[in-house]
C-alpha cells in the first residue's frame, strides 16, 4: 500500500482535508474526515471481493476511497458538484503518486460516478463506491436522522 501512503502523506490531500475538517466543524450530517475515506475504502474493497470476479488491485480501491470526497471544499466554497471538484483534484495526485495512466483513468471515473444511483450501469468501482458511501455511515446512532435526507429505515441495517 505504499503509494496510498504516500498520498495521504501528499501536502495537497493534507490541505484539502484540513479544509474539509474545518468547514465542516458544526456539520450535523455526515462529516467527510479521513475516517469516512477509509471506512468507504474498506467497504468498497470487501463487496468487490465478495461479489466480483474482476477484482480491483486493493491499492486502487483504496486511493478511490480515500480521494473520493476530497473536492467537497470545493463544493461548499462554489457550489460545484463534489464528485467532478473531487474526480478533478485526484488526477494530479495519483500521478505524483505513480499509479499508471490506466488505473488513474479507473480511479477518476469511479469517483466521479460515486453520487449515482448503484443500478445506473456504473463501472465497478464507481458501484463499489455509491454503495459504500451508504453502508459505511453509523445511521443507526445519527443524531441528525429525522434532519436527512438519505436516512430511511433500511440505512439502520448493517449490509457490509
Ligand atoms: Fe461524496
Ligand atoms: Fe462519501
Amino acid at each position: 500500500m505504499a503509494r496510498v501512503n504516500q498520498l495521504l502523506d501528499h501536502e495537497d490531500y493534507i490541505c484539502y482535508m484540513e479544509k474539509i475538517n474545518g468547514l465542516e466543524k458544526e456539520r450535523r450530517f455526515c462529516k467527510h474526515s479521513f475516517e469516512h475515506g477509509l471506512s468507504v475504502a474498506r467497504v468498497a474493497y470487501a463487496y468487490m471481493l465478495e461479489t466480483r470476479e474482476v477484482i480491483l488491485p486493493k491499492e486502487v480501491v483504496y486511493a478511490a476511497g480515500f480521494l473520493h470526497d476530497i473536492g467537497r471544499w470545493v463544493e461548499y466554497q462554489t457550489g460545484e458538484d463534489h464528485a467532478e471538484a473531487s474526480a478533478r483534484l485526484a488526477l494530479p495526485l495519483l500521478e505524483a503518486c505513480r499509479f499508471s495512466s490506466e488505473d488513474i483513468q479507473v480511479i477518476v471515473q469511479g469517483i466521479r460516478e460515486h453520487r449515482r444511483h448503484p443500478g445506473d450501469n456504473l463501472t465497478p468501482l464507481g458501484e463499489a463506491l455509491a454503495l459504500a458511501d451508504d453502508w459505511a455511515r453509523d445511521c443507526r446512532h445519527c443524531s441528525a436522522q429525522t434532519l436527512c435526507y438519505k436516512f430511511d429505515d433500511a440505512m439502520k441495517q448493517i449490509m457490509y
